[in-house]
């Protein structure tokens, strides 16, 4: 079953990849967007980044501006492709195509880890081992950054349904009617650091109108 739910939410952002980067031009989110360009060229200046579930490179082209070097990875090739036409693959940025539930292509030379809007779509039951699997492939002290969305009455899509461990899902429907039914988690500060255990160091967690975004080092 969470085999299928993983699946679902593949399918659904390479079927949805050429709409996707209109998601970024919403009116009301732009004032936290801008804060968060900012913070991600704040933290990651001169890091040697993994950014995993990268999408069409939207993130990607604001770290990749201030990393030392950039390695981004997606499952699927539809939106990788739109990420290597934005024009800022070079000896410096790097687009893989892998899964971010077995990173088998990606060797252990990062000195922080990225993931934007990634963390809503993993099961409850399935965060401690993507973590893990996440934190082996970055040096011992290396620096996380998790952002993504918050619940916003009116505006969220609303949940469709609760599972019995909690998680809730949306139903999303593409430009050409085609619907979805999307995992999708909104988790509380409490869930964040429940999840995150004692074994980190320096978490910072920060909840904007729109967006929550959280960094810590290993
Ligand atoms: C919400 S989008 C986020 C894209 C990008 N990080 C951003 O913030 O604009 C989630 C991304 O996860 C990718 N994805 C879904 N399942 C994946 C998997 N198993 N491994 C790697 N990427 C996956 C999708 O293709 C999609 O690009």
């Amino acid at each position: 079953m969470s085999r299928k739910i993983e699946k679902n939410v593949e399918k659904y952002y390479a079927d949805r990849a050429y709409e996707y980067n209109k998601t970024y031009l919403r009116p009301e989110r732009q004032k936290d967007i801008k804060k968060l360009h900012k913070l991600l060229k704040r933290l990651l200046s001169d890091h040697r980044v993994l950014e995993i579930a990268c999408g069409t490179g939207y993130w990607t082209r604001t770290i990749a501006s201030v990393s030392k070097f950039i390695t981004a990875v997606d499952i699927n090739e539809e939106v990788l492709q739109i990420a290597r036409n934005r024009g800022i693959s070079s000896d410096h940025v790097f687009f893989i195509q892998d899964d971010v539930y077995s990173l088998k292509k990606i060797k252990n030379n990062f000195s922080a880890g990225f993931a934007g809007f990634w963390w809503s779509h993993i099961l409850k039951s399935e965060l401690k081992r993507f973590l893990a699997l996440f934190h082996s492939k970055l040096q011992s002290d290396a620096l996380l950054i998790f952002m993504d969305n918050r619940r916003v009455e009116g505006i969220s899509t609303p949940i469709s349904r609760i599972d019995i461990d909690g998680n809730t899902y949306q139903v999303r429907k593409l430009e050409d009617g085609r619907e979805y039914e999307i995992l999708k988690n909104f988790p509380t500060k409490k869930e964040i650091l429940e999840t995150l255990g004692n074994k980190i160091k320096n978490l910072k967690i920060k909840f904007l109108e729109y967006f929550w975004i959280i960094s810590y080092n290993i």
